[in-house]
């Protein structure tokens, strides 16, 4: 299948140069530019895009062009940053003009060929103001300019190398993916063949070559990655995957139970385990009201849990995950992991405990993919669009400690939030959206008798990928009537709040 490799030199826009470049059917793999030894010259590789960066070409420290970049003979887009390293390593001359900043700019395109071809008149771009280039190499010609910015793309004689000083990637870039898809299609000549029908057949036969005739065990969590990727593999080896479904009790209401049922039916029951873990999972959270020692906790449960089962079936060589591209990236980024505010255990500790060899086969999907190919495979709705759930679950959204009380009420509260949001019209647009405890009393008046109850809290955000969001302008309305319903049915809560706080300075989970 036609690749695009892009070097990534720690530009914040790298994943979603990614992602535009999916959505044009196109595969594509993000390298950090130090991990040098890359096979660029491999016929599959159709095309090389240079990223940004948080550097300047003229700093002493900055991310070097690695060699193999120009001797590949490959088409190139340097993207800002990218474009200066192309032109510093060409011999032409690059100058820093003042410190980084973005801003809207009017592009006058100069030629309509190549990366600008159908694009006439004018293009509004999201263009970096930092450094600019004052030289051109040998043989380069501007191609298009804005205002203070003589040299907004440029492109090499032979229309092989092409330079922009604008992110084509982001939203304020109208035309960003015409001319985007206009490099991958005209310039490197891919084929938009990067299709759920085609990543699955491509899949099925890499996990068959990885896992041949061995056993492979799969920890399913209900979320709709473990879910792909488990029927993915299914479809691959059939009975050689068993799934183990670890009940912590942590689930929101009737989701244990559905998920259970739903991969029965898709699977088939011997193909499913169940393990009703809820017992275990509560005593070992006693007394813990650290987030990070909760988290730990049913880190180290469900780890004890899973190997109890997971032995039962004998001989197992593989542990199947769920994990997808955001993961990769982020643990192999350029500017290293990025800082985690929270651990985030799913099946922590696994794979060293067991011995087990991994195989990811959704490594490199992005959420929305996984959702395709999830359609694709067959997997019903309810699954394929639930919002993403923590793994250590309710826990998490009851502040201090977890008993069977408490996960009630929440789990109650956390019903009727659902079930009313998805009457709303704004549902759909909602990153996640759930109810919190806070196990604190608060004064009321119910009947003319004095009530002294829990805090109920509503979170619901807006977000692309969870690390930033927007808390959700819910309706007035849909607001009165959770907050009455829930009052009103659930007896332990007393008082419901909205939280108006988004991330950052605040996180989406509450713990
Ligand atoms: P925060 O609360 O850090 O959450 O803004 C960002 C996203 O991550 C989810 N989250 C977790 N997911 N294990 C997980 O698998 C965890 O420990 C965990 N903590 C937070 C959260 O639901 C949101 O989508």
């Amino acid at each position: 299948m036609d690749k695009i490799v892009i070097l990534d030199f720690g530009s914040q826009y790298t994943q979603l140069i990614a992602r535009r470049i999916r959505e044009c059917k196109v595969y594509c793999e993000i390298w950090p530019y130090h991990l040098m030894g890359y096979d660029l010259e491999s016929p599959e590789i159709k095309g090389i895009i240079l990223s940004g960066s948080s550097y300047s070409v003229v700093d002493a420290n900055a991310p070097p062009l690695p060699p193999p970049v120009l001797e590949s003979g490959k088409p190139i887009l340097g993207i800002c940053y990218g474009m200066q390293l192309l032109v510093s390593a060409l011999g032409g001359k690059v100058i820093h003009t003042h410190g980084r900043e973005y801003g809207k700019a009017l592009l006058e395109v100069l030629e309509n060929r190549g990366i600008f071809e159908n694009l006439a008149g004018d293009i509004v771009c999201w263009m970096s103001y930092g450094d600019s280039v004052k030289e051109l190499p040998p043989g380069f010609r501007g191609v298009a300019r804005a205002e203070n910015c003589e040299y907004a793309a440029i492109r090499d004689e032979g229309g092989k190398i092409w330079g922009i000083q604008f992110h084509p990637e982001v939203s304020h870039t109208p035309l960003g993916r015409e001319i985007l898809a206009n490099f991958l299609f005209r310039v490197c000549g891919c084929q938009p063949e990067w299709i759920p029908e085609s990543i699955i057949k491509q899949q099925i036969q890499w996990i068959r070559n990885e896992v041949k005739d061995k056993k492979v065990v799969c920890a399913l969590s209900g979320g709709v990655d473990s879910v792909t990727a488990a029927v993915l593999t299914y479809r691959a080896i059939g009975e050689q995957l068993t799934c183990i479904f670890v009940d912590n009790g942590l689930l929101r209401k009737g989701e244990a139970e559905q998920v259970f049922s739903k991969m029965k039916e898709i699977l088939g029951k011997e193909r499913v385990i169940y393990r009703d873990a809820r017992e275990q999972f509560l005593s070992a959270l006693q007394g813990v009201v650290d987030p990070e020692e909760k988290r730990k906790t049913i880190g180290r449960t469900f780890v004890e849990v899973f190997e109890e089962e997971a032995k039962k079936l004998g001989d197992v060589s593989y542990l199947l995950q769920g994990t997808t591209y955001p993961d990769v990236i982020e643990s192999i980024s350029v500017s290293g992991p990025s800082v985690r505010v929270k651990t985030h255990h799913n099946v922590g500790g696994l794979p060293e405990h067991m011995q087990l060899k991994v195989i990811e086969p959704l490594r490199f999907l992005f959420k929305d993919e996984v959702r395709r190919l999830a359609v694709e495979l067959g997997i019903p709705e309810e699954i394929v669009w639930r919002q993403p759930f923590p793994g250590p679950g309710l826990a998490v959204r009851i502040i201090g400690e977890v008993t069977e009380d408490r996960l009630q009420i929440l789990r109650d509260m956390d019903f009727i939030i659902d079930q009313e949001l998805r009457k709303s019209p704004i549902y759909k647009k909602l990153w996640q959206s759930f109810g919190v405890l806070v196990p604190v009393r608060s004064v009321g008046v119910m009947g003319g008798e004095r009530t002294y109850k829990y805090v109920g809290v509503l979170r619901a955000v807006m977000s692309e990928d969870g690390m930033t969001a927007d808390w959700a302008r819910i309706s007035y309305d849909t607001l009165d009537t959770i907050a009455r319903q829930v009052v009103n049915e659930v007896a332990g809560i007393g008082r419901m709040v909205y939280d108006i706080t988004s991330k950052p300075p605040a996180t989406i989970e509450w713990e």
